[in-house]
């Protein structure tokens, strides 16, 4: 029995509320990298087709002997295919890589609010066809600030089942939080630990210390006590291994306050803001 707790999402499926996620992992690497993630017992990992490293994810889980039912797989919608048709080819070329029929769950990766004429909302319906057909089983949206997904509300069916967020002891992203837990939406924060930045925070080491873990252990399961789902990215053994480590102990009263305090607001944004993000691979 896996002992990382399952999230139920807005459209009946549920999500391992702990994965793998394998942005910056080359894809030479990829495949390695995930194997070991699954020796441990990660049954959940977050890629890309921005990434490059779709094909190694599935070589990997193929490669494991583990049934395809056994797995969660995210990928998403890289930013140059948000035209309907683009992005309907996109998606098979996003199974053609990972090599299977299906994903769990496909996200609209930025929402490039200045391109496109700003029409996300036509993308976001195209990911609808993807779920109807079953060849998504969940569809979501990354990097949605609160007034995308207010506009997604007024002017498409489906509620998107996760927002994938930046979401660190320095950036709670409060209001776009608090948004998808009052409507539903699941978050997923992404760069849980900020790539490393807030794990010589004195605040963390010193609840590490006292509680006998590890800065990211603690870092992890203060997300895990909030309800975020995560996905730590390493390519190191003894980390992919630590960062799975978060179910047998819990912090101490006070901690997550402590942690919560932490936050710098948009000072402690290591990535690109969503209102302005413009990036297109060539
Ligand atoms: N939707 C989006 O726009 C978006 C953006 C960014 C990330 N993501 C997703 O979120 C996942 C995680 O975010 P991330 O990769 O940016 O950052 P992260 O998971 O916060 O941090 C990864 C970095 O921390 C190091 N690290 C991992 N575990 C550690 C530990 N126990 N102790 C010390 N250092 C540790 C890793 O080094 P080593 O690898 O060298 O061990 C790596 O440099 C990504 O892989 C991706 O799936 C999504």
């Amino acid at each position: 029995m896996s002992p990382v707790p399952t999230t139920a999402l807005n459209d009946g499926n549920t999500i391992p509320q702990l994965g793998f996620g394998v942005f910056q992992i080359d894809p030479a690497e990829t495949a390695e990298a995930v194997a070991e993630a699954l020796r441990v017992g990660y049954r959940h990992i977050d890629t890309a087709e921005m990434y490059g490293n779709e094909r190694g994810v599935g070589e990997a889980i193929r490669a494991s002997g583990l049934d395809r039912s056994e797995l969660y797989v995210t990928s998403k919608l890289n930013n140059g295919y948000h035209e309907p048709d683009d992005a309907r080819r996109a998606f098979e070329g996003t199974l053609d890589a990972l090599g299977f029929d299906y994903v769990d769950l496909f996200l609209i990766h930025w929402p490039l609010p200045t391109l496109y004429d700003g029409d996300y909302v036509s993308t976001w319906k195209t990911l609808e066809e993807f779920q109807r057909d079953g060849r998504s089983r969940s569809i979501g949206v990354s990097n949605f600030e609160v007034a995308h997904l207010e506009r997604l509300a007024a002017e498409a069916d489906v509620v998107p089942a996760v927002n994938q967020i930046e979401l660190h002891p320095y950036l709670l992203n409060s209001e776009v939080d608090s948004y998808g837990r009052g409507h539903g939406i699941a978050t997923e924060a992404w760069s849980p630990i900020a790539q490393g930045a807030v794990l010589d925070d004195p605040a963390i080491t010193e609840i590490a210390e006292r509680l006998s873990r590890t800065p990211a252990q603690v870092v992890l399961r203060w997300h895990i006590e909030r309800g975020n789902i995560v996905f730590p990215k390493s390519t190191t053994p003894s980390r992919i291994k630590e960062n799975f480590e978060l179910f047998d102990f819990e912090l101490a009263p006070g901690d997550s306050e402590r942690i919560d305090a932490l936050d710098r607001g948009e000072d402690g944004r290591t990535g690109p803001h969503p209102d302005a993000f413009a990036y297109v691979p060539s």
